[in-house]
This record gives structure tokens, C-alpha cells and sequence, in this order.
């Protein structure tokens, strides 16, 4: 019997290295994208890994009949929801439709599961609801949640907490917030990975973008900051590691008692500096990084990074990728886009 996931922007970055992990553990993914943020070479990629077109909507989880619509077709074991916007300068300048779009892709998924009986859920939060952590930067999932910068992370934060009142008022239920850290890297067969549209702001693809000659140096956002070297520090994750993350959460949610809510770190539980991050790259690549020092970013969070233990005893997982694993597949897409690019 095929056992059907509803995974909601399944074309975008994680989602898609989620629909292969999906399908690696007998799953049938359904995914539901409009492309507002992802690309047709995704498709074409994701295509190639599984061996078949996936099942495809191409909807907007704001379109609550086409949601419906979904969710009659399909009689869903769980709903993975990572339909939203996500790049934190935009959110400042956008903030209506960042709030429009991610709240209400939220509370329409949220809905559906209530109307047809759809117990499981996981939803695509982020480490941001820990704003900037006070004191000790290794966060645990009982480290308490603070005010985010921006609007991106206040949907973040907002989703959590319309999760939360859910979840009180369903005893069905079975939610799970999964906190991801940085995301990185790419499927190791470079067929997929993270497309940005325009310039990016992430480290990553700025990195590589760099090194492929579309920048003419990547900017190191501050080397003042109180950490071992004056560069931010982050928890870089490996997007396999977090696509993997999302199957061991459904399946924890499975065979779980009805009327949960958790909350997991995604993370590896060690941070990394934006200057060590330039090194591995230029380490694993063998090519040299044009970098400068730049003034500091605004909002920047100074260091952060996972207590991940609470992911391994619930869940059974963690991270097995490295750093260096991250920039190496990062690197191969990046080099692959730029094939793509010249046919
Ligand atoms: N950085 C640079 N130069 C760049 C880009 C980034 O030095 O060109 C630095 C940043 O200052 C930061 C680190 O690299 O120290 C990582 O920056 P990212 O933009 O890649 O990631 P953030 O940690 O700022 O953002 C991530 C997610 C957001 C989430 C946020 C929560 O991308 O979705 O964590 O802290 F909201």
C-alpha cells in the first residue's frame, strides 16, 4: 500500500533532498509547489535520482480549495510543511507578505489536517526562535525561546506558537517542530541542491559563487566578534543529514501516542567560524577564496550552535556528514549549474 506524504514546497532546498530520503524509505512523496522559489533544474535533478517524475501539484498553500482539493485525492500518512519564504533581508523590506504567506500556508496545512484526519505533521522551524542565546551558546530545546530579529524569524516563532495552540486544542494530534540550524551543502549526486534567486545571502552559495568566478569576493561580515577567531560562529548541517531528519521524525510520529508536541534541534553540536568555514573551502576545493573583511551584518547573531542529543534519543538520528562532505557536494552543484548553464 502506498503510503502517501504530502510535502509542501517539495521543489525547494530542503524539500526536495527530503522527497529522495522520502522515497529511499518507501514513502510516495506528493509534493506541493507553485515555483515561486524553486527552479525547473530541481525538478529535472530530482527526476533523475528517483528514477520517475514525482508527483507534482503545482498549488500555493495559500489556495485553501486546492489544498482540500489535495487532501481528498490522497489519503495522507503525514504532511511535511516547508511552503514559506525564507530570506531574512527580504522579510524586513516585505513584511506583510512574509507574514501573509508563511502564516497563512501554515494555518491552511493545520486546517486540512483536522478536516481529513491527518495525524502526523512536521514543521520547518528554525533555530532563529532562539534570537541571540544569553550566555551559553550551545542551545537545548528547553533553552528558552527569545524575540527574533526579523519578520522571517517571527513567522518562525509565530508558527511554533499556532503549533502549540493546536496542538491543545486537538488530542489527535502528532506535531513536530524541527528547529534546523544552517542548512548546507547538496545531494551527493549534484543533481539537486539550494537554487538561489539572485544574489544569495546565505554564506554557502556565496562562497561558491565566488569561487566560480560570479563575485569578485565573498565579504566576511565582521572579524570583531567575541569568538575564537572574530568571525561569527555557526551549526552547519548538511542538507542529506536534514532531509533524513524529517523521515525520522514522521516515523517517530507514526508510531507515536496521539496528542504530541516536540520540539528537536537540527544540528550537528558543533559550530563552525565563517573563517574556518573560507579555510575548509579552500582545503577541499584546492582553489583560493577571494575574501575581504567587511563591517558587520545587522542582526547578526554572534555564535550559536546545537545540543543535537535530544534528535538522537528521540529520533534515533544524527548528523553523519561533515563540514568538509558539505562543501564538497556545494561545490559540485555549484559546478554542475554552471555546465547546465553553458548548453
Ligand atoms: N556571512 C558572511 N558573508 C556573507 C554571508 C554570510 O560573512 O556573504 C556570515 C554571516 O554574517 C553569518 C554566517 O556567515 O555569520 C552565516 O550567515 P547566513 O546568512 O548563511 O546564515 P544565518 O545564520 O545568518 O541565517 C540562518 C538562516 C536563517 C535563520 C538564521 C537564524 O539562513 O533562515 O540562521 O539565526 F533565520
Amino acid at each position: 500500500m502506498n503510503k502517501f506524504v504530502l510535502v509542501t514546497g517539495g521543489a525547494g532546498y530542503i524539500g526536495s533532498h527530503t522527497v529522495v530520503a522520502l522515497q529511499q524509505k518507501g514513502y510516495t512523496p506528493i509534493i506541493a509547489d507553485d515555483f515561486r522559489n524553486a527552479n525547473e533544474v530541481v525538478l529535472k535533478g530530482l527526476t533523475q535520482i528517483l528514477g520517475a517524475t514525482p508527483i507534482l501539484h503545482r498549488i500555493d498553500v495559500c489556495d485553501a480549495a486546492a489544498l482540500n482539493q489535495l487532501f481528498e485525492q490522497y489519503n495522507f500518512e503525514g504532511v511535511i510543511h516547508f511552503a514559506a519564504y525564507k530570506a531574512v533581508g527580504e522579510s524586513v523590506e516585505k513584511p506583510l507578505a512574509y507574514y501573509q504567506n508563511n502564516l497563512v500556508g501554515l494555518i491552511n496545512v493545520l486546517s486540512m489536517l483536522e478536516k481529513h484526519d491527518v495525524r502526523n505533521f512536521v514543521f520547518s522551524s528554525s533555530c532563529t526562535v532562539y534570537g541571540e542565546p544569553k550566555g551559553e551558546k550551545e542551545v537545548s530545546e528547553s533553552t528558552p525561546k527569545q524575540a527574533p530579529e526579523s519578520p522571517y524569524g517571527f513567522t518562525k516563532w509565530m508558527g511554533e506558537q499556532i503549533i502549540t495552540d493546536f496542538h491543545k486544542s486537538s488530542a489527535k494530534s502528532k506535531l513536530m517542530n524541527l528547529r534546523y540550524f544552517n542548512p548546507v551543502g547538496a545531494h551527493a549526486s549534484a543533481l539537486i541542491g539550494e537554487y538561489p534567486i539572485g544574489k544569495p545571502n546565505n554564506l554557502l552559495p556565496f562562497v561558491t559563487q565566488t569561487a566560480i568566478g560570479k563575485h569578485a569576493h565573498l565579504t566576511v561580515f565582521g572579524d570583531d566578534y567575541p569568538t575564537r577567531d572574530g568571525s561569527c560562529i555557526r551549526d552547519y548541517i548538511h542538507v542529506t543529514d536534514l532531509a533524513e531528519a524529517h523521515v525520522a521524525a514522521l516515523e517517530f510520529l507514526a508510531k507515536a501516542e496521539n496528542g504530541l508536541l516536540e520540539a528537536v534541534n537540527i544540528g550537528t553540536g558543533t559550530g563552525s567560524s565563517v573563517l574556518e568555514i573560507v579555510a575548509a573551502f579552500e582545503k577541499v576545493t584546492g582553489k583560493a577564496l577571494p575574501h575581504q573583511i567587511g563591517p558587520r551584518r545587522a542582526g547578526d547573531v554572534v555564535e550559536i550552535y546545537a545540543n543535537a542529543s535530544k534528535g538522537q534519543e528521540l529520533l534515533g538520528w544524527k548528523a553523519r556528514l561533515t563540514i568538509e562532505d558539505a562543501i564538497r557536494d556545494a561545490w559540485a552543484w555549484e559546478n554542475y549549474l554552471a555546465a547546465s548553464a553553458q548548453q
